[in-house]
């Protein structure tokens, strides 16, 4: 029997209730998520089970940790940072790979009241410095390995008082601003003064990118708890003997409200791999370690499927129970293939950044249609929004927005200092959410694409606006368009069009620095996997350039209305 059991009575009778009864919180009373995570499973009889099966680059690099251990050292970098003078609400970035300090530090932060700025340790300086400027952060917890990028920014950084290293040789002297922390030879403590944090004193900023301006650093509070608890429960199912495995980095949310918050609310026990992506170290991994619930996203999915099914059969997957996932669109055929080689569907579920949590989904126990993203979980009212009007769609198979009425526990709070943003993400009332769908007469969602320009490639949303002025800083870049292009795996990946100051002549040489130049300052997710070189960009006649035009011409739609196009 699934938790959720029938999707039907659980709408018909839902409260947000259920989940603050079985967390045993009452309105008004504190909440604080690192408490959740750690403490409260060890006060309920679990201390000694294993929270996190952790693997580094090889599977010889293992550690394992229990509830207590992970309750003893979130206490010990909580202790750290508020003896550093890290007091509530100030910022706190986390930018560091997979490693446990990582998942430790992000509830030590919240446990002192302070707000867990997670950040994809990939990012390049100019990337990093954007988002850091953005939240005036005191201090970031990093490995020496990403110093570098750092230093190159801190001078345009004031606030950040703090770069503290997880893994600094003993022999190597500090620069400036640097501070030592050791969690293994710290030692796990026992004691900490929990900040009392209330239902809306904020946990953490997750950064996310849209089509124009800087990123925006998404605000959520402690008591999305209430949201991330009962939809890891019911949407990914777990249960007290499940080994789960979320390949999610906590630098995105995915990472953080189903890798880290979810299943360790539930004292759910999870393996962490911090080695890259490849179909057969991926196959070993679940097979070594028996993972029963598997949440993922589609590009690795499409890659798994490249790999062949021959690949699948050399392991025992037979541990796999349930399989999720999320992030950008799930096709069908990946569905089917599942069903083919594992005996299972992957279930499609769908939300964002500021939503916190899983708004529609495909629930265990539901048909799956494959294609279609699912319902709305129980609480959630979703609507399929008219373009002319704003107003919803009562008829089905109707194409417009997705909006949902905003009253769940892990909705946004604010895009940090851009509250006019925020304000302008609402319509009659409505959150909208920026992607296009629509609703079949059984309720399901089926995703069209994206209302905006921001790519999604490999389920990572990029800016055009991001990378273009990233561009125009190579010195040979006079000009600069981003669109996405095709891609067989990722579905979408990030094309550039380019003209020339005078002096420079296009060349592949030409063509392959200026990709590293983007890697380098932004990430490799937002490197244009190729360049072309224009005489000159379409514009309209008041001189904005028309990447509606270079996105038609990728994708081979028609071009539309001209008529406001400049005349050569
Ligand atoms: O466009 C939708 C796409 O990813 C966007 C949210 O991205 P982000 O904030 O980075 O959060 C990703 C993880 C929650 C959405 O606006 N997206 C997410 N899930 C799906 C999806 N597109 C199609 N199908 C999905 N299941």
């Amino acid at each position: 029997m699934s938790n959720i059991g029938s999707y039907d009575e659980r709408v018909k009778n839902f409260s947000w209730k259920q989940a603050e009864n079985e967390l045993e919180y009452k309105e008004g009373q504190i909440i604080n998520i690192g408490w959740y995570c750690s403490d409260r499973i060890c006060e309920m009889g679990k201390a000694d089970k294993l929270a996190l099966i952790w693997e580094g680059r090889t599977p010889e690099q293992q550690k394992k940790f229990t509830f207590n251990d992970i309750r003893g050292y979130s206490n010990t970098i909580g202790a750290f940072l508020h003896e550093l003078g890290i007091r509530p609400e100030d910022r706190v970035c986390l930018f560091m790979d997979k490693i446990p300090e990582l998942y430790f530090g992000l509830l030590g932060i919240l446990k002192i009241g302070a707000i867990a700025q997670p950040l994809f340790s990939a990012f390049g300086d100019e990337s990093l410095f954007v988002r850091l400027d953005n939240a005036s952060t005191r201090a970031i917890i990093t490995q020496r390995k990403h110093v570098s990028k750092i230093h190159k920014i801190l001078d345009r950084l004031p606030d950040l008082e703090f770069i503290i290293i997880v893994d600094q040789p003993e022999n190597k002297s500090l620069k400036e601003r640097e501070v030592v922390f050791n969690m293994e030879a710290s030692g796990p403590s026992d004691h900490l003064d929990i900040y009392p944090t209330k239902a809306e004193s904020p946990s953490l900023l997750h950064y996310t990118s849209g089509t124009t301006g800087q990123p925006k650093g998404v605000k959520h509070v402690h008591y999305s708890l209430i949201s991330q608890y009962l939809t890891t429960k019911w949407v990914l199912d777990l249960k007290d003997d499940d080994i789960y495995w979320c390949t999610a980095d906590p630098g995105w949310v995915t990472g953080t409200s189903y890798g880290i918050i979810g299943p360790w609310s539930l004292g759910i026990t999870q393996c962490v791999s911090d080695s890259g992506f490849s179909a057969d170290s991926w196959y070993q991994f679940i097979d070594r370690h028996r993972v029963t619930v598997w949440y993922s996203a589609p590009t690795a999915i499409r890659s798994l499927m490249k790999a062949g099914d021959d690949l699948v059969k050399k392991y025992d997957l037979s541990s796999l129970r349930h399989l999720a996932s999320v992030g950008e669109p799930l096709n069908a055929e990946a569905v089917i293939w599942s069903q083919k080689v594992f005996g299972k569907p992957f279930y499609d579920t769908y939300w964002q950044t500021e939503t916190g949590s899983i708004m529609i989904g495909n629930f265990p126990g539901m048909k799956v249609k494959p294609g279609s993203m699912g319902k709305t979980f129980p609480g959630i009212t979703g609507v399929i929004l008219d373009d002319a009007t704003g107003e919803p769609i009562s008829e089905p198979n109707k194409s417009g927005l997705i909006g949902f009425k905003y009253d769940w526990p892990a909705r946004m709070r604010t895009y940090w200092n851009n509250e006019a943003t925020f304000q302008k993400k609402f319509k009659n009332g409505w959150y909208l959410t920026g992607d296009k769908s629509t609703i079949d007469p059984d309720g399901y969602y089926w995703f069209i694409g994206r209302d905006d320009d921001v790519i999604n490639t490999g389920g990572h949303l990029v800016s055009p606006f991001e990378v273009e002025s990233a561009l125009l800083e190579h010195e040979a870049v006079a000009e600069s368009a981003v669109v996405s292009k095709p891609d067989e795996v990722n579905m979408e990946v990030v094309k550039a069009f380019v003209t020339l100051n005078p002096g420079y002549e296009p060349s592949e040489e030409l063509e392959l620095k200026i990709m590293n130049f983007i890697r380098k300052k932004l990430s490799p997710l937002a490197m244009p996997q190729e360049i072309e070189y224009l005489d000159k960009l379409p514009k309209t006649r008041s001189g904005k350039i028309m990447r509606r035009l270079l996105h038609a011409q990728e994708w081979g739609e028609e071009i539309g209305d001209v008529s406001t196009l400049e005349d050569d």
